[in-house]
């Protein structure tokens, strides 16, 4: 096989065979491809596209380039989720212990944000003392006891992914339903799940601008996972607007513990309770009506707080802070953004809010950048809200006064306003699989 080929052929539109793409993958993991020649296939992929049966190859090739995990221990219980990323998406904080409390076994790996769209392990880490890093070992035993542990992405399962993915982050070639398909399922499959959940996010703070593109990632997604076997279904959620009030990871985390405690804002619940009863659906085996009765039940008892609390505990956090959510340290500036007009706010570019929390410390403009975890934005109105002119549209969280100025007025760029008044948007567009 030569590279130069393939690159050749796929330049044309061709289709390359499974044994071009497994051989490719296998050279490329081993060092043997060089990196221009790969983000060359990259692009020609990202023009071209690929099929199905390309897809699910690349995706196979890539899950066998690495380590799987074995979780036949669990049987058929055991369920993974994933978010394909948004602004203020802290759903797995509270889906994840709903789902263990209702008997799901989540065994999860997840990753740490770039740019500003929050990691779930940058959140956890919000906790002091909370390990994201166990061993197989540790991280085994952990779901034995508790039902549920999350962990950063091991380097060992789909290492092909990893290079891949730095490579297409520099080359301008992210956004391809293919390549964005075989990356996050080669992930969940070598994670070795009986049953996966994702939640495809669409709109201006995801990867996906519209519910075409998404609906398409999303089934992309859920045929490679049933052809591996894997009960697998997807949400298309709203992300043109941040989920929640929060952005940012201490302050992400306070709002997942209010729904968790009952509260909190009713467009995370929803979309929480959404995913939890399909989990616990595929995990449990349960019709959907008698699985969104369980998931409810466990919310509204306090069975999944009670589950949060051992979790947070197990992995070495301080769960005092799950009850005393004033424990996590508070930015030293808190400055508010004011209305500069009367009106119904018609639209927010979920986008700029998580650009605005990032430039305040709460995402990684490069990967070694240093998060600051009390750092974010609270987006106080949201799009059909009415608001008089100085009342208070959001609350900027910082360590560094410099940057509230540009904060304040990116939030206010991303807002538009109309005297008419607004329909709120759908919060969920369709479930698949
Ligand atoms: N998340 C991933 O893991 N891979 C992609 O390609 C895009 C988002």
């Amino acid at each position: 096989m030569r590279m130069y080929e393939l690159i050749e052929k796929k330049k044309q539109g061709l289709e390359l065979t499974g044994d071009e793409i497994r051989e490719m993958i296998t050279r490329y993991t081993a060092g043997d491809i060089p990196d221009y020649q790969m983000s060359s296939l990259m692009m020609a992929v990202y023009f071209r596209g690929m099929s199905d049966r390309e897809t699910f190859d690349l995706t196979d090739a890539m899950v066998h380039s690495g380590d799987t995990v074995d979780l036949s221990m669990f049987g058929d219980r055991s369920v993974d989720k994933h978010s394909t990323g948004g602004v203020g998406d802290k759903t797995t904080l509270i889906v994840a212990p709903i789902v263990a409390a209702c008997g799901g076994i989540v065994a999860k790996m997840s990753g740490r944000g770039l740019g500003h769209t929050g990691g779930t392990v940058d959140k956890l880490e919000s906790f002091p003392g909370f390990c994201t890093s166990l061993s197989p070992e540790q991280f085994t035993a952990q779901v034995q006891r508790c039902g549920l542990a999350v962990i950063g992405q091991r380097a060992d399962l789909a290492p092909a992914d990893k290079k891949l993915y730095a490579l297409r982050d520099v080359t301008a070639t992210v956004e391809s339903i293919p390549l964005i398909a075989s990356s996050i399922m080669s992930k969940k499959l070598a994670a070795g799940t009986r049953s996966i959940v994702l939640d495809v996010k669409c709109g201006s703070g995801a990867f996906m601008q519209t519910p075409a593109a998404a609906k398409k990632l999303a089934e992309t997604m859920v045929k490679i996972g049933t052809a591996h076997g894997r009960r697998t279904a997807a949400v298309i959620s709203n992300m043109d607007i941040p989920l929640g009030h929060a952005i940012g990871n201490a302050l992400e985390v306070r709002e997942a513990i209010e729904v968790l405690k009952n509260g909190g804002p009713d467009d995370l619940r929803e979309i929480c309770l959404t995913l939890a009863s399909l989990m616990v659906e595929l995990s449990c085996k349960l019709p959907a009506e008698k699985a969104k009765v369980r998931t409810k039940e466990a919310l509204e008892s306090g069975k999944a707080f009670a589950k949060f609390r051992e979790w947070i505990g197990e992995q070495g956090g301080n769960a005092a802070y799950a009850d005393d959510p004033s424990l996590f340290g508070k930015a030293k500036y808190v400055a508010d953004v004011l209305a500069e007009q009367d009106g119904t706010i018609l639209a927010c570019d979920a986008d700029q809010i998580g650009l605005a929390a990032m430039v305040l410390g709460a995402g990684r403009q490069t990967k070694d950048s240093v998060i600051d975890p009390n750092a974010g934005v609270l987006l106080l109105k949201k799009p059909a809200d009415t608001v008089k002119k100085g009342d208070v549209i959001a609350q900027l969280h910082t360590e560094r006064p410099e940057t509230l100025a540009a904060a304040g007025a990116q939030i206010l760029n991303a807002l538009v306003f109309t005297q008419q008044s607004v329909e709120p948007q759908p919060l969920i567009y369709e479930i698949i699989g």
